[in-house]
């Protein structure tokens, strides 16, 4: 591991590193991955122990303080953030102004950029509560944000959110309460998703998280950051897979269909990949896939639901990993292959699915940006390029 920065100094050397395959841009001590042994790690805890046994609020603490919360930590972390929730009427008016069928991704990126007019000019960065309390409020409004994206898109009144629930509750009911006030929380359905949130709460320098650092190494404010983010997030080669992946296994539609996709994935002129495949890191297998995997069949059998889609995935799978193709360059299932189909049992529309996505990788961005701001080494993040274009010519 050499340090560029010096080497540059004393050398003048210059590397260049397309899609930056082997430079790191930061340290950090938030989470690890072994790509080779399919380890992935939270402040050192293993995600499989984490989704076993641990809760989304409690992996969003521990990622944003270094530490598990005790007990008494924890009912304070759950009852800031349910005291966090609300969101002024403006942000109403903006999600209100957009198209019903504008994008989700889009509706959230302006939502957020909007908490960043809100908070920008009392905001004082060099304050280390005031930053922890930044962290903690996007936590908790991105919530609430995206249960009014979804009503405002199904047409629904908005709602506001119920701070004597749990997060994951507080979310649900938000969301899906009707007119009337009804909403019966399904206990399978809050486990559900808890576990994805847990799954998604942070991959170290990820396309998103690198953007959010980039942002934040100018001094721009958290919101804003975080809004960033949310746009690099929503990249079907990124976050935007888990939307691609449902559609993809909607075209194949059923397992007949399997072998001739795994041949146009393999076929470079058809310009078509299979979605949820693949990893930058991962060359083995992505550990939070596994999980997703084990659990995609018994949410459908708690939900007693049975999705013709299972079936596809499972033998696109099975294809593929028997595939010389597929198993030379080391590609498997990633965490979006299964996530899509979890959703859409819980009945999240397709287009909502990197929102998803997008709220619990709020915790790991916000977690990046707190770290990056005590940083002794931060810089501004600025690349260099090879200048590939004109010699100096005269204007005529
Ligand atoms: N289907 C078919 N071929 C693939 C796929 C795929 N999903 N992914 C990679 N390949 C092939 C490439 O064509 C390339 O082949 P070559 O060596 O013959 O040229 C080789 O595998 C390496 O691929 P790269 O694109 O160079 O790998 P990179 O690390 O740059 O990209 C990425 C990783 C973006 C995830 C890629 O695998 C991909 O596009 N996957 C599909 C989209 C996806 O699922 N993204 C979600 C990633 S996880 C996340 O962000 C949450």
């Amino acid at each position: 591991c050499v340090d560029i920065s010096k080497l540059t100094k004393e050398t003048g050397l210059f590397t260049y590193d397309s899609g930056y395959t082997a430079t790191a841009s930061c340290k950090s001590a938030i989470t690890y991955i072994d790509g080779d042994n399919g380890v992935l790690l939270y402040r050192g805890y293993p995600i499989e122990q984490l989704a076993e046994k641990s809760s989304f609020v409690e992996v969003a603490y521990m990622l944003v303080n270094g530490e598990r919360p005790d007990a008494a930590q924890l009912k304070a972390f759950e009852a800031e953030l349910a005291e966090e929730a609300g969101v002024d009427a403006s942000i109403n008016t903006l999600i209100g102004s957009f198209a019903k069928d504008a994008h989700p991704m889009a509706i959230l990126a302006a939502s957020i950029a909007q908490l960043s007019a809100k908070y920008h000019a009392s905001l004082d960065l060099a304050d280390a509560e005031q930053r922890r309390k930044a962290a903690v409020r996007l936590i908790a409004k991105v919530p609430t944000l995206s249960s009014l994206i979804y009503r405002h898109g199904q047409g629904l009144p908005a709602n506001t959110p119920d701070t004597s629930l749990d997060y994951v509750s507080r979310f649900l009911k938000q969301t899906f309460e009707s007119a009337d006030g009804k909403y019966e929380l399904n206990p399978n359905v809050v486990k559900a998703l808890d576990l994805l949130f847990i799954l998604h709460a942070d991959h170290e320098q990820n396309a998103s998280t690198s953007t959010v650092r980039l942002v934040g190494s100018t001094g721009a404010n958290p919101y804003a950051s975080v809004a960033a983010g949310v746009t690099a997030l929503w990249g079907p080669a990124h976050g935007g897979a888990n939307e691609a992946v449902l559609k993809m296994l909607e075209e194949i539609g059923s397992a007949d269909n399997v072998e001739s996709a795994v041949l146009k994935a393999k076929d470079k002129t058809s310009g078509f990949r299979l979605m949820g495949f693949g990893h930058r890191v991962y060359k083995n297998f992505d550990p939070r896939a596994k999980v997703i995997g084990k659990m995609t069949q018994s949410v459908l059998e708690q939900l007693n639901l049975k999705d013709p889609l299972l079936d596809v995935a499972i033998k696109l799978e099975q294809a593929a990993l028997q595939d010389d193709y597929f198993v030379a360059r080391k590609l498997y299932p990633n965490v979006d292959f299964y996530s899509g189909i979890i959703y859409k049992a819980l009945q999240i529309p397709t287009e909502m699915f990197t929102v998803m996505f997008a709220l619990g990788r709020t915790a790991g961005w916000v977690s990046h940006w707190l770290e990056q701001q005590v940083d002794p080494e931060m810089k501004i993040g600025r690349p260099r390029q090879v200048y590939t274009g004109h010699d100096v010519r005269d204007y005529k």
